[in-house]
């Protein structure tokens, strides 16, 4: 089974406005909302993958209970746990006359240590060795920055592979616990290992010897459109972005975390895992705002996707 686990999901509320603006009255045109936060697109992308998941975290009031049943109506099986309080909702403002996209997030609710200590368990008595769990996304309010440390150890002590995609001090935590695979973009390398990259070379200089350190044994570094260095089985490879339409770039390292966690259940061999990642995160960045990629688009990308060994 692939986990994938959001602590801090949120509504994400789509509206779209023609010339949007500040200190007037706006009126939206279109409104759409979408269960959202890092580890549920996950979830999404792992489902339009033909693959199957549980979504877990923590969900709270109305709010959350429309998340659970949104996941549920796209047959994605569920494993949360609910705090008092109300899960965020998050506002996505699109222009379509001036083609701008505004974010107004809100914090969501804090958890509490028992809370986390409690869904850990639970998810603890749940998993077998062998299962896959994503963690991604930021941190709740009042979770303390170890704890994707904690749940990559204690995922790993069952023999789970973690897969995990943060930032800042929670993934430099984390990573201390050897999680299976990380997935940081080049920007959260360069934060992770105090250095300016630029180039695949300089992240593959950076990352080998954080690999290392802390029995990493896989790492992807994503470069947007870039494309995408891969660390695995003792190889580094390059691969160049796939050239596609670019409407939205918001989720396309999740659909890559996706299709590497599917391609890491199948056991894909590293050839089809780049494959799959570079079309999954190609394909993304063709829908418009954070909605998962289709299936066919990724298909049809597949044969684009160029790669080659570094030296
Ligand atoms: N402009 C683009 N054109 C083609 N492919 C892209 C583009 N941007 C991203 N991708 C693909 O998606 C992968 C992940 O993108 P990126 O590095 O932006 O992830 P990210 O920063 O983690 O994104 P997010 O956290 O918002 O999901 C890239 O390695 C690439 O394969
Ligand atoms: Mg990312």
């Amino acid at each position: 089974m692939i986990y994938t686990i959001t602590l801090n999901p949120a509504l994400d509320k789509t509206v779209s406005i023609p010339d949007f603006s500040i200190d007037t009255v706006n009126r939206i045109q279109t409104l759409r909302t979408d269960a959202g936060g890092k580890g549920i697109n996950v979830s999404k992308v792992i489902h339009s993958l033909g693959a199957v998941s549980t979504a877990a975290g923590i969900l709270g009031g109305s709010t959350g209970q429309a998340i659970l049943e949104a996941l549920k109506k796209l047959g994605i099986e569920t494993f949360f746990h609910f705090i008092p309080g109300e899960t965020r909702t998050n506002l996505k403002v699109i222009d379509p006359s001036r083609h701008t996209n505004t974010d107004i997030n809100e914090p969501g609710p804090p958890v509490q240590p028992d809370d986390l200590a409690g869904l850990l368990s639970a998810l603890l008595a749940g998993v077998s060795a062998g299962d896959i769990a994503v963690i991604s996304g930021s941190l709740p309010a009042g979770a303390p920055a170890d704890t994707y440390f904690t749940w990559t150890r204690a995922l790993r002590e069952r023999g789970v592979r973690v897969i995990l995609d943060a930032d800042g001090e929670p993934l430099s935590r984390a990573v201390q616990a050897s999680p299976h695979l990380m997935k940081p973009n080049i920007h959260e390398l360069s934060a992770l290992t105090g250095r300016p990259l630029r180039t695949a070379a300089q992240a593959r200089e950076a990352a080998v010897p954080l690999m290392e350190a802390y029995r990493i044994p896989k790492a992807v570094i994503s470069m947007g459109g870039e494309g995408a260095l891969y660390l695995l089985e003792g190889r580094a490879l390059y691969a160049r972005a796939v050239p596609v339409p670019v409407h939205s770039t918001v989720g396309a390292g999740d659909s890559m975390a996706a299709a590497l966690a599917v391609a890491e259940e199948a056991g894909m061999a590293l050839a089809d895992t780049i494959r799959l990642s570079m079309a999954a995160g190609a394909a993304s960045v063709m829908e418009s705002g954070s909605q998962a990629a289709a299936y066919d688009t990724i298909k049809r990308l597949i044969p684009l996707v160029r790669f080659e060994e570094m030296h």
